[in-house]
Parts: structure tokens; sequence; C-alpha cells
């Protein structure tokens, strides 16, 4: 497991509603550990560790996604209550994410590349029809804070929603159960 820090996030909301615009054009220094661990904390950090419940509201506390980090460093897994990163392979698979998202070449140097990924978790049977739903509904609530504290902390960061859910899971090693819903590359701009 390798630990992560986290940069505080200070400015005022309002400013980095302002602010957020996607950005696909990044400086190819990697992310910093604090700036890495902010943004991933943004999208499903730990904020009641007795209750283990999260920055990110989820339909009957199930958290049924889990975020992916493909950096140039490899694959890892964020594991929200150790607020670490599990790595799961070695070499650098940014370039098949991009291909995976029909090309979109920024991909492949982004120094970020996140994937949410969920697993349909039913939570109660009178539940059951809505929760892949709920699971789409939540990726999209972690990826808005990931992108707000990424302007938050002066980065670049753009969600991506077109590519090939099969070509991510049979190549990267996602888990097989599990759907990928949205990627957001994130790096430092000038
Ligand atoms: C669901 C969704 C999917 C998107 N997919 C992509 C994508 O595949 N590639 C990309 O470059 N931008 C993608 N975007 C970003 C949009 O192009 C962008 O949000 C839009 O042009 C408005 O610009 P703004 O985000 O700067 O306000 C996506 C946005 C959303 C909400």
């Amino acid at each position: 497991m390798k630990p992560l820090g986290r940069q505080p996030l200070s400015m005022p909301l309002g400013e980095a509603l302002a602010k957020r615009r996607s950005i696909r054009s990044f400086l190819p220094r990697p992310l910093t550990n604090d700036e890495l661990g902010a943004l991933l904390w943004a999208a499903q950090g730990i904020t009641d560790s007795t209750l283990g419940l999260r920055v990110t509201p989820s339909s009957g506390a199930a958290y049924p996604n889990t975020i992916y980090a493909f950096t140039a460093e490899g694959v890892f897994r964020y594991d929200p209550a150790a607020h670490a990163l599990e790595k799961l392979a070695d070499d650098d698979r940014r370039p098949l994410v991009a291909a995976a998202c029909h090309g979109q070449r920024f991909i492949a140097t982004a120094p970020l590349v996140a994937a949410i990924a969920g697993e349909h978790k039913p939570i109660t049977p009178d539940f059951d029809d809505r929760s892949t739903l709920y699971m789409i509904l939540e990726a999209g609530h972690a990826a808005q804070n990931f992108l707000l504290a990424a302007a938050a902390l002066n980065l670049g960061a753009v969600p991506i929603g077109a590519f090939s859910d099969e070509t991510l899971t049979q190549n990267l090693g996602l888990g097989g159960a599990q759907t990928p819903m949205y990627i957001l590359c994130a790096g430092a701009i000038g």
C-alpha cells in the first residue's frame, strides 16, 4: 500500500465552481502525492471514520464504486479507509485507456487517469431495480467533487465518457464484476 497525503482544499467553493473548466493539455510533471491524495479523497475519501461514511453520498451507504488510478507508475486501486493506493500493475496502461477512449490521445500522457467503476449491489429487494442507476448517480457525485478539487488546486481536469467499457474491462484488469462508468484525467497546467 502506498499512503497518500492530502493537499488542503482552501479555495472558496464559489470560486472553484466558477473556475472549473474541461482542460485536456497538461504539463508532463507527475502529480505530487498530496495533489493525488486530495483528488482521490474528494472523490471517495472517508469523512466519518466511525461509520465509514464518505465525502460523497451513497444510497444506503452501500458505496458500490471503486476508483482506479492509471499513472506512468502503473495501475492502482484507491482504498478510502486507508487513504492509500494498492498497486495492481507495474506497467503504464494509459495508452491502453486512450485507445479504449476511441483514441483520445491526450489521455495517454495525462499525469493522472482515474476510472470510476461500479459493482451492481442490490441494497434490498425494494431497491433492486434502481441500484444500477444509483451506481451511476454516485459516479457523478464523485466525478464532480474530483473536478472541483482539481479547480481548487489549480490543476487541469476533464471528465471522459466516450469509451468502450468492454475494452477497458478486458484489458485493464478491472474487477470482472465491475462496470467502468467515467474517466477523469488531471494534471498540472502552465
Ligand atoms: C458525461 C460526459 C462525458 C464527456 N466525455 C468527454 C470525452 O469523452 N472527451 C472529452 O474530451 N470531454 C468529454 N466531456 C467534457 C465535455 O466536452 C465538456 O464538459 C463540455 O465541452 C463543456 O465544457 P466545460 O466542461 O469546460 O464546461 C464529457 C462531459 C460529460 C459531462
